[in-house]
């Protein structure tokens, strides 16, 4: 069978996987491609890495696939870090957050020594925004932290599940906000974490260190 492109990238990353690290897991389905390598290496190579998951769905999809892992309380320190994104930008700034997991991929990338990015080529855009930027919110009150994101000029709209609010693994709502396009990603970070309410958004500035993109079966690796 054929590999899709965000398969192939996220195998390409699972060999930069050295033994011994201690390794961010980021969250999504292209990580838990990655997830899927590392455990064939840990089983044929007995390679031995502790790893931090993002979100408790790849802290399941690890245990399930025998991987070792740890906690910020052992190990404040982590050597690589792996996850996919929503969209990635000429400047390499990212959107993320389309699985909810965006406040503890944000804490676990940005702790890391080197940050590899994994996507297939449709993650590639000119400017962020066209795909709703997610933005925890605490629940108390989020109808009027919506209202403020609103007056940054975007549309809102809270994220559901199963006919209830969507819940993060921090016991937070999502706002997704439609800008359409995000012109100075830095600033609009910025304008929406100062809001009161707001935990975090799913802008990750100057964190990424390494971009595998696959497209059409061929794999580029790109450096900011
Ligand atoms: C999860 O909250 C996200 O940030 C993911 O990293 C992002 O949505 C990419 O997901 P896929 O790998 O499933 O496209």
């Amino acid at each position: 069978m054929e590999l899709s492109d965000k398969q192939l990238a996220a195998e390409k990353a699972a060999e930069q996987v050295k033994d011994g690290m201690v390794l961010g897991i980021g969250s999504g389905s292209t990580v838990n491609y990655m997830l899927q390598k590392l455990a064939e290496r840990i089983e044929t190579e007995g390679i031995q890495i502790k790893g931090i998951p993002s979100s408790k769905k790849t802290e399941k999809l690890a245990n399930e696939l025998g991987i070792s892992l740890t906690t910020f309380a052992e190990h404040h320190h982590i050597d690589l870090a792996i996850d996919g994104a929503d969209e990635i930008d000429e400047h390499f700034q990212l959107a993320k957050g389309g699985g909810g997991s965006l406040v503890r991929e944000k804490m676990v990338d940005s702790h890391a020594d080197y940050f590899i990015v994994i996507a297939g080529a449709d993650k590639l855009v000119k400017r962020l925004g066209a795909f709703p930027l997610p933005v925890e919110v605490i629940p108390f009150g989020w109808e009027v932290t919506e209202k403020k994101l609103q007056e940054l000029g975007c549309q809102t709209t809270l994220r559901y599940q199963e006919e209830k609010p969507f819940v993060s693994d921090n016991g937070n709502y999502i706002i997704d906000c439609q800008f359409k396009s995000i012109e100075e990603p830095e600033n609009v970070h910025k304008e929406i974490k100062a809001l009161l309410g707001v935990v975090e958004t799913g802008i990750f500035i100057n964190m990424v260190n390494e971009v595998i993109i696959s497209e059409n079966g061929k794999i580029k690796v790109v450096k900011p």
